[in-house]
């Protein structure tokens, strides 16, 4: 199975165990949601991409955007929607990305993708951001590859990244990225991204 696929599927057959150890956001993801919606216009529209049990949805919408939430594991996508929200089926490697977008929003989701999946993934996403709209993601830092069954049980496949290499995938795919944000986290550092498409 590709190892994306095989990622997903450890969402699907663990998504209480995410959701059991979800945690409240630190400091610096509350400050990364600052960037991101000072960035934008009140009421401006956002997909969310890998919304899972949805917290940075919500609060962003709390904090006046709309946010259409998505995520590529039925099971986050269906309780989502039993808890009355619009939700995408959206695979980011695959799937049709809404065009016309104020913003997109992906917190730990691109980390995912292999190197290649997300310069084609970028690519695709600023196709989709207008012209002046904010791409907000964020990634594991460090070298290499990674599967690890930490937290869920089942394997998921991560790809780590520095800031140089992230940055120059970013420009490749039309992005003006601000300072990337470094956070030093219990168990990883992670870099948050705010690029203007
Ligand atoms: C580490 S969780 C983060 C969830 C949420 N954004 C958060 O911060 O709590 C990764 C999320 O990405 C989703 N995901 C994994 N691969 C994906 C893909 N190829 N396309 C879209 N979403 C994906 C998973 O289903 C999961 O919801």
């Amino acid at each position: 199975m590709d190892a994306g696929d095989a990622t997903i599927r450890a969402y699907q057959e663990r998504m209480e165990a995410y959701l059991s150890a979800q945690r409240e956001p630190s400091p610096a993801v509350l400050a990364w949601h600052d960037r991101f919606v000072g960035s934008l216009g009140q009421g401006s529209t956002v997909l969310e991409l890998g919304s899972g049990p949805g917290s940075d949805a919500d609060r962003l919408e709390a904090r006046g955007l709309q946010v259409l939430r998505s995520d590529a594991t039925p099971a986050f996508a269906e309780r989502l929607r039993g808890l009355g929200h619009a939700v995408l089926d959206l695979d980011v490697r695959t799937d049709p990305i809404p065009s016309g977008l104020d913003g997109v929003f992906a917190n730990a989701v691109l980390l995912h993708l292999t190197r290649d999946e997300l310069q084609m993934a970028l690519l695709r996403l600023h196709g989709a951001i207008r012209p002046g709209g904010v791409l907000a993601c964020s990634f594991k830092e460090g070298d290499g590859e990674e599967w690890h069954d930490r937290k869920l049980g089942l394997p998921r496949r991560f790809t780590y990244w520095r800031e140089a290499p992230l940055r120059d995938a970013l420009t490749t795919a039309g992005f003006d990225a601000e300072p990337i944000g470094h956070v030093r986290g219990d168990s990883d550092d992670w870099l948050q991204v705010v690029a203007r498409a």
